[in-house]
């Protein structure tokens, strides 16, 4: 199968499951009704398509880790609707449409991700019907720790403490590897684990992502200058309105985009002892440096 046909498999089956877990939700209410606003609206879903393609590419059952990788995308999704808030980014478009608290209130949105990263625990833990208990257990743990204050948090309180200031590369590194990186690890090494990957398997998952993870927030601090909000469906100039320390106010535009260059290298050299079977994983690296959104 060629590149755009998998993908378009993959998000099929991730969508079509991620609305699967939205219907089994017997409270609905404005909060379920804004959970899933946010989360079946248009993202471009890379974290699960990660998941399914490292799974794949060794052997695993792509249908097992289905629901990891669905969980991955609801703590994504809930960490952007809180990073839209006004007490953090004060951002009013996302996926294209009016943030999350812009469309039902500043309350329900915070109720909404919090509802969204609970769903992915019930997601996670709620059925062991795919993957034995153990690696469950895996999963959930690496979930956890990449979310929280040592993850994805611990990478939002950086961010929040570096505005308005000058912060040396390395501290950036470390925002941003945190941040957005620990999000695109988790499942990398979630595909690794559903797939009973050996220690270099999941090693060389975290390599890799560590690279992608880096880069692609690398990207983003990119777009947020040189890209449109008709193609992000977020706005842009966000970074420079908040004072933020990115990539680009540290480097500059060229240092950064060559940065990233590098970075695709770094992720395709971990990723050659797989081979053919590594194709689209390989595909997929390549198109999200030379992404437009
Ligand atoms: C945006 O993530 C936030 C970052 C970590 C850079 P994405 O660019 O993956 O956003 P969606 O999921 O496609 O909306
Ligand atoms: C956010 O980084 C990363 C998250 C943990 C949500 P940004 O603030 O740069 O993400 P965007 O640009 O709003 O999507
Ligand atoms: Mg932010
Ligand atoms: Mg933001
Ligand atoms: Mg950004």
């Amino acid at each position: 199968m060629q590149y755009e046909q998998i993908q378009r498999d993959y998000l099929a089956r991730i969508n079509t499951k991620l609305q699967s877990y939205l219907d089994a939700v017997q409270e609905k209410s404005i909060v379920s009704e804004a959970m899933a606003y946010s989360l079946m609206n248009a993202g471009k879903r890379v974290r699960p398509v990660l998941a399914l393609a490292f799974c794949e590419m060794l052997g695993g059952d792509v249908q097992a880790v289905l629901p990891f990788a669905c969980a991955v995308e609801m703590i994504h999704t809930y960490s952007l609707i809180h990073d839209d808030l006004p007490c953090m980014d004060d951002d009013d478009l996302r996926r294209g449409k009016p943030s999350c608290h812009k469309k039902f209130g500043e309350a329900y949105a915070l109720l909404a991700g919090d509802a969204l990263l609970n769903l992915a625990f019930e997601t996670a833990f709620g059925r062991f019907d795919t993957v034995e208990s153990d690696t469950a257990l895996t999963c959930g743990r690496i979930l956890s720790c990449s979310a929280g204050i040592d993850g994805m948090i611990g990478g939002q309180t950086i961010d929040l403490m570096s505005e308005n200031t000058a912060i040396s590369i390395e501290k950036l590194k470390k925002l941003h590897a945190l941040k957005t990186g620990a999000l695109i690890s988790a499942p990398c090494q979630i595909g690794v684990a559903a797939a009973h990957g050996s220690e270099e398997d999941m090693a060389r998952a975290k390599a890799f992502a560590a690279a992608i993870g880096l880069q692609f927030q690398i990207v983003d601090d990119i777009l947020d200058i040189t890209g449109s909000a008709a193609q992000l469906g977020k706005p842009i100039g966000s970074d420079s309105e908040n004072h933020k320390s990115t990539y680009v106010s540290l480097l500059g535009l060229e240092q950064a985009r060559q940065d990233a260059d590098a970075l695709r290298k770094t992720a395709l050299d971990v990723l050659e002892v797989y081979g053919e079977k590594a194709a689209f994983l390989k595909e997929m690296t390549v198109a999200l440096t030379n992404r437009d959104h």
